[in-house]
């Protein structure tokens, strides 16, 4: 699919084990006729809107609605990003990243679920870990807020093994009776100490969102050789021509030896991408 009019569409996280993608139309689908198969069993309910209890078509009817706003109302200032998990060619679940008012707060919470036949073989502990790499290492997070009701044991388990720290509780109406949610966040400096480098965003453009204003875009460099080259930036009415989500142009300084180089781009979030060979001329 053509992603230029929605970047989003373009957008992987891989790790050895899985893939989170970005889910366009026909991904949607696959994971709306999964649905009926079941993801959790049907005498517990993990969420505190009790959506899997609709009957199939309603379910997956329902699903698609709410991927669909989703999409349609995702905005600087509020967005959601559920990506499809894939286990090879096999989409087998949803692991959800939404941030609020994220340009100010640098805070993002996370939503999960996995088909039944793909649970308790470490996946959901590996979406996870993929999605808090996006967070932290691709935007720049802060905090990550994560919670679920005390009688999830797998939901906590996969929080456990990540190394969030408790963050409260709350009260929630579930079922007609009361159930209690725990809270959990992850700081920035937690997750720095378990960072995984085996995990790769794919897609992700050079201006990250929340990054309209100059302060951010001036500290993205290419390196090129050994020289660091700022990106000079082109301001056009409502954001800059350069550099772009997609492209972004640099002069080549004169300091730079004609012949093979390897170049790198530092985004504005401080990402470093892989390194390019190109052939310098005169
Ligand atoms: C929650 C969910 C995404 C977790 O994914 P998963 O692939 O089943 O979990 P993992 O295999 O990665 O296990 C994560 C940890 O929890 C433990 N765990 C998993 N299932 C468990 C269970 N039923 N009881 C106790 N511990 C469990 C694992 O041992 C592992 O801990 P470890 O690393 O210390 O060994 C998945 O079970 C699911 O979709 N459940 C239904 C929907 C849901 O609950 N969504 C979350 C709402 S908050």
């Amino acid at each position: 699919m053509t992603s230029e009019l929605w970047p989003f569409f373009s957008l992987r996280i891989t790790t050895a084990r899985l893939e989170l993608r970005y889910p366009n139309d026909e991904v949607l689908l696959a994971l709306a006729r999964a649905l009926p198969e079941g993801i959790h069993d049907p005498a517990t309910m993990p969420f505190s809107e009790p959506w899997t209890r609709a009957e199939s078509p309603a379910l997956e009817h329902n699903a698609l609605k709410f991927w669909w706003s989703r999409r349609g109302s995702l905005s600087p200032e509020s967005w959601s990003l559920p990506f499809a998990v894939f286990d090879g060619d096999d989409v087998v679940g949803v692991q959800d990243l939404m941030g609020k008012e994220f340009a100010i707060t640098r805070a993002v919470l996370t939503g999960s679920w996995l088909l039944q036949r793909a649970h308790g073989r470490g996946i959901g502990k590996e979406m996870r870990a993929a999605v808090l790499h996006l967070a932290f290492d691709g935007l720049g997070a802060i905090e990550a807020y994560t919670n679920a009701f005390e009688d999830n044991p797998a939901s906590l388990g996969v929080t456990r093994a990540i190394g969030y720290e408790p963050n409260g509780s709350s009260l929630h109406a579930r079922d007609g009776a009361t159930a209690r949610s725990l809270e959990f966040v992850l700081t920035r400096e937690r997750w720095t100490e378990r960072r995984r480098d085996d995990i790769e965003i794919r897609g992700a453009g050079f201006v990250p969102p929340g990054a309209q204003g100059a302060d951010r875009l001036t500290r993205m460099v290419v390196r090129i050789g050994a020289v660091n080259v700022h990106v000079p930036l082109v301001p056009v009415t409502g954001g800059f021509s350069n550099p772009t989500d997609a492209v972004l142009t640099v002069p080549v300084p004169v300091d730079v030896e004609p012949g093979r180089v390897e170049v790198q781009v530092v985004t504005a979030a401080g990402v470093e991408t892989h390194q390019y060979a190109i052939d310098v001329t005169d």
